[in-house]
Parts: structure tokens; C-alpha cells; sequence
């Protein structure tokens, strides 16, 4: 899950990283309220949503008065940034900066460990600068049984090169930020700008931070994080659902059971769709019992999905055999009735397959069409979704 900015401006402060104050708002009215409330002198409007190039693309403004920082909200909020819509913007104190400079760690999973990046050309282009420059990009492995400590911290400054006079406290920042990477189970903190500002301090001026789900469970405090409103609808569905689910931008809706299995579907639909220039919709796993609860649970979430032309159950009876599969998408069909006008690709392999096709075959559904091998059924998946 990632944070936004003022998310991870709260998690910094909890674990010491210098931050400076910023405030939530909502409308222009509390934008200006909360100019006020942070001295009414300089303040920079932010918009808060989860992707980079705010700046660039108007998203974050200065503002000298409590009157400004109003009327630049009222034109943040709202604005789209690279599809998302602006809900918040955070209010934060205007810092006075005389350098910006570079830092993340993250997770990197080829190497088996982790990643420290810094910077002292941090800002807006380091995306740039990592591509036109690297070696302005210090690049240091941290072995994950020892994290960053003192003398990691000091290699880091080193290697990238930052003043002997600042040295000592960037290291202490960087130090932190390692604690709010391990203590929250992070699998990124970036900061971009971190800044010197004109009277010595070094402050976190931006931060995106990434939650490793997969420690849900450690962290009771991480489920009030997310934000509810913004994920996808069919999503929040699935999940309530118990399913697996996640919306990809194609047309061929895929169910299957088993995360392997799902996976490989994806390939050989994407494979096979490039004939028709049609890509997989989704990904749908209904896990090992796919009675037919769970199959019309599933595919009433994917039928929910308008960019859906067609739909592909790829189903590998084991536990769950292939007749109990088979009836659960007939009454699937019952139970949806008219919700269900996309054409269906079945195919079915495993465990009691021959009862399976036997009872698809006899249930004549107008809709589905049953394929034996799961290279023609994402053939067939596809020129279905391409002909719609
Ligand atoms: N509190 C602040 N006071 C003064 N200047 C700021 C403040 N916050 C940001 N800035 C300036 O605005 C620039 C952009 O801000 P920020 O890094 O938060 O957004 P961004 O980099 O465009 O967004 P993203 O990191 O999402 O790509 C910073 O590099 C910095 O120069
Ligand atoms: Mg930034």
C-alpha cells in the first residue's frame, strides 16, 4: 500500500525523521484556516495524491498570504494529475531551502536485499538525473541482517558525495528513515527533496512511503491508512468477497483458481490477444473451493467490469472437481441471469473432467462455450472480445 505525502509525514515524525508542520484540507475554506493556524506567514499547497511529478504539473504552489494559499487550493483541488483527481491538499510550512538533495531505500528483490539511493542533486529531475547522469546517484547495498546503521549511514553520505559539514546529520536523518523502513515494514521510503535550509537544518521536505502488506498483521495501526475511497470499486467488492482480485485495462475478463494458475492465464490471454489487439482485463483467482457461490461471486464482480468483452474460466479440478466446477458455473448463470451477457470460454482440465464438459455440454448454456485446451480457450477468449 502506498501512503500519501502526509501520511508519510506523520509516520517521519513518529519516528524522529525533522519534518515541518502540515495540515490536511479539503476545501479552500480549510486550506486558508490552516494557513492561519500555522502563523499566516509562508505556506506551500500541496496536492496529496499517489503519484510523482506533482510539481510539474501545477500541483504544488507557494503562497505568502493565508488569502493565496485559499485561492491555489481552490485551483489544486480538483485539478487531475496523471488520472488522479485531487481530494486533499496538505498545507505545509514554507521552508526557506538552500540545497535539495536525494534519498530512498527499497526493497531489491533481484539481489536479495536492499537499496540505498542519495543524492546531493535531489528535486523535481532526479529522474533525469538517474538516467543522464547515474554517477550522480550513489547506489549502496545494505545487507538486511544489519539494516542501516552508523557506518552504513556514513557510507552513504560518502559515496554520495555530501559536505564534511552536513555529514554528520544527514547520516542521522538517513539513520531514521532506516528505522521508519524497518519498524513500519516498509518496501520503499523515498525522500525527494530532503533539504539543508538556509539556517543549517535538515528537513524532509516530500516523502513516499510503501507498506508491505504482507505485514498487515504486525501493524493493527496500518488498516486506518488506507484509503477506501480511491480504490477501485470492483476491487472493494472482490475483497469483501474474499476473492482476489485485480483490475488490469484490457478486455478479457480471466477467472481461474490458484494464483499460478491465474498468472499463466494472464500470459498465454495476453499471448493470444495480440492477434486481436485485445489484453487480459483482470486478474480473478476463487482460490481452491469454487462452488458455485464463489463462481457467481466471481463473476459477477468481472461482468461488473464495463471494459469486459468476454470472460475466461480456467478451472483445474483438484480438490474442487471438475463436475462441482461445472455445476457451479451453471448456477452461476442461473443466479445472474440477465447480468450475465458476456460471452464465457470454459475450460476445465483435472479432476473428474469428463463429468465437468458432460454437464457444460448439457446445460447448453447460449453464452458459454467450452474449449479443451487453455491455448485455444485464450484464442477463443480473445477474437470473442475482439468482435464485441
Ligand atoms: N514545505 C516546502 N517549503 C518550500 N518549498 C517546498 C516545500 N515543499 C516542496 N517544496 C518545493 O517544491 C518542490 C516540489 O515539491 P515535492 O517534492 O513535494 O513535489 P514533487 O516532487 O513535484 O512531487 P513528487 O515527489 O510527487 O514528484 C520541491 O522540490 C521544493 O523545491
Ligand atoms: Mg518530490
Amino acid at each position: 500500500m502506498d501512503l500519501y505525502e502526509y501520511q508519510a509525514r506523520d509516520v517521519f515524525e513518529k519516528h524522529g525523521v525533522p519534518v515541518l508542520r502540515g495540515i490536511v484540507a479539503t476545501t479552500p475554506a480549510e486550506a486558508k484556516a490552516a494557513a492561519e493556524q500555522l502563523g499566516g506567514g509562508t505556506v506551500v499547497v500541496k496536492a496529496q495524491v499517489k503519484t510523482g511529478g506533482r510539481g510539474k504539473a501545477g500541483g504544488v504552489k507557494l503562497a505568502h498570504s493565508p488569502e493565496e494559499a485559499e485561492a491555489h487550493a481552490s485551483e489544486i483541488l480538483g485539478m487531475d494529475i496523471k488520472g488522479h483527481t485531487v481530494h486533499r491538499v496538505m498545507i505545509a510550512e514554507g521552508a526557506k531551502i538552500a540545497e535539495e538533495y536525494y534519498f530512498s531505500v527499497l526493497l531489491d528483490r533481484s539481489e536479495r536485499r536492499y537499496l540505498a539511493m542519495a543524492s546531493v542533486e535531489g528535486g523535481v529531475e532526479i529522474e533525469q538525473l538517474a538516467v543522464e547522469r547515474p554517477e550522480a546517484l550513489a547506489r549502496v547495498a545494505v545487507d538486511p541482517t544489519v539494516g542501516i546503521d552508523e557506518a552504513k549511514a556514513r557510507e552513504i553520505v560518502e559515496t554520495a558525495g555530501f559536505a564534511p559539514e552536513i555529514a554528520d546529520e544527514v547520516a542521522g536523518v538517513i539513520q531514521k528513515l532506516w528505522t521508519v523502513y524497518e519498524a513500519e515494514d516498509a518496501t520503499l521510503v523515498e525522500v525527494n527533496p530532503l533539504v539543508r535550509t538556509e539556517d543549517g537544518a535538515i528537513i524532509a521536505l516530500d516523502g513516499k512511503v510503501s507498506l508491505d502488506a504482507n505485514a498487515d498483521f504486525r501493524h493493527a495501526d496500518h488498516a486506518e491508512l488506507e484509503d477506501k475511497a480511491a480504490a477501485d470499486p470492483l476491487e472493494a467488492k472482490a475483497k469483501n468477497l474474499g476473492l482476489n482480485y485485480v483490475k488490469l485495462d484490457g478486455e478479457v475478463g480471466i477467472i481461474g483458481n490458484g494464483a499460478g494458475l491465474v498468472m499463466s492465464t494472464l500470459d498465454v490471454v495476453a499471448y493470444a490477444g495480440e492477434e486481436y489487439g485485445v489484453k487480459p482485463a483482470n486478474f480473478l483467482d476463487i482460490g481452491g473451493g469454487a462452488n458455485a457461490e464463489i463462481m457467481a461471486n466471481g463473476l459477477d464482480v468481472i461482468l461488473g467490469d464495463a471494459q469486459v468483452k468476454s470472460v475466461f474460466v480456467n478451472v483445474f479440478g483438484g480438490i474442487t472437481a471438475c463436475d462441482e466446477v461445472a455445476n457451479g458455473i451453471v448456477k452461476a448463470l442461473e443466479i445472474l441471469g440477465d447480468a450475465a451477457a458476456k460471452p464465457l470460454v470454459v475450460r476445465l482440465d483435472g479432476n473428474n473432467v469428463e463429468e465437468g464438459r458432460k454437464i457444460l455440454a448439457e446445460a447448453n448454456h447460449p453464452l458459454v462455450t467450452v474449449v479443451p485446451t487453455m491455448d485455444e480457450a485464450a484464442a477463443k477468449a480473445a477474437e470473442l472480445a475482439a468482435a464485441k
